[in-house]
């Protein structure tokens, strides 16, 4: 049976994830994101060949942070190409936190273990190319808005000035990468690259195209033409299923088994091969920084569905 059109089934299971939220908390180490309500749920999944299907708050805006580290990865890999991001960024899951600096310092050479933590992702993001902040930025909002087909898509200048205000951290990561020249950009630039990009604000809509296209091989949905090469929407795929959820990417890989990628905010994107993309927003995360309602959305649309790749 096609997800999409088990509507008043979708309806009933958001509303019996958002339960998992009393458990969870927002995050509050960017201080703009703290104010969200921790109750909010929305779902969304898109399949194609009909209108995205949605269910629970799905008018929430919300930022893609961690959501973004696939796409700014799929971009510095067709500007780059293999080689040149995988000499700087490795291919393996720490089971660290997303923040960590404890692998830097003890593996050598001291290059960044996957593009999915701080680390690898503030190196992924020096890789795009262009001669500004801007022309990068605007580089990356408008392969957003080629795949989504919504051209009004932002970043959100509050949580941007926020995170960037507060980011010593990810300073910290880029620093320590500029010594081992994984990057050579001048660091503030690239905070302000990065928390722009972090920043960038979708509704689960948009998250759910987005999702189609690396689960469907990299093309457009109407037209079937290439957005990203299919390689790169393998290995985009790869990333989300050993380290998309972070140090909690066995467990779910166990639990849910579909490819997917969190961010702080509480989104979600999952990409099922050949099959929907899922755009998930429920802000109340668990220590690890993942969604916890939209994790339990995702087991059980994976249990009722069949839609473990494994
Ligand atoms: O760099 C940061 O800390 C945030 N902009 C993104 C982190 C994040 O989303 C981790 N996800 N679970």
């Amino acid at each position: 049976m096609k997800i999409c059109e088990d509507r008043e089934a979708l309806h009933v299971m958001v509303q019996e994830a958002v339960q998992m939220a009393s458990k969870g908390k927002v995050a509050d180490y960017i201080p703009a994101l703290s104010d969200k309500d921790p109750h909010t749920l929305s779902l969304a999944v898109f399949e194609g060949d009909g209108p995205c299907v949605t269910a629970g708050d799905t008018a929430e805006m919300f930022t893609l942070q961690s959501v973004s580290k696939v796409i700014s990865l799929a971009l510095a890999l067709m500007d780059n190409g293999e080689a040149g991001v995988f000499d700087k960024v490795g291919m393996e899951p720490t089971g660290d936190p997303f923040n960590s600096i404890i692998k830097l310092e003890t593996h050598s050479p001291s290059k960044p273990l996957n593009p999915m933590i701080n680390a690898g992702a503030l190196a992924v993001t020096s890789m795009i190319s262009g001669h500004s902040v801007d022309e990068k930025l605007g580089r990356l909002l408008s392969f957003i808005h080629d795949m989504t087909g919504d051209a009004s898509i932002s970043y959100n200048e509050k949580v941007a000035l926020s995170e960037y205000d507060t980011a010593d951290l990810n300073r910290s990561l880029a620093y320590f990468l500029k010594q081992h020249h994984v990057l050579n950009d001048n660091v503030e630039d690239l905070l302000e690259l990065y928390t722009k990009q972090c920043a960038i604000e979708v509704d689960a809509t948009s998250l759910a195209k987005i999702g189609y296209i690396i689960a469907n091989e990299g093309r457009h949905t109407e037209s079937s033409r290439p957005v990203m090469p299919l390689h790169i929407a393998r290995i985009l795929k790869t990333f989300m299923v050993t380290c998309g959820m972070y140090n909690a990417s066995g467990e779910f890989a166990i639990k849910v088994g579909i490819p997917a990628k969190s961010g702080v905010s509480g989104a979600i994107m999952a990409a099922i091969p050949h099959g929907a993309g899922i755009g998930i927003y429920g802000p109340a995360l668990d220590e690890r920084g993942n969604s916890l309602a939209g994790m339990k959305l995702l087991e059980v649309l994976s249990q009722r569905y069949g839609l473990s790749i494994f």
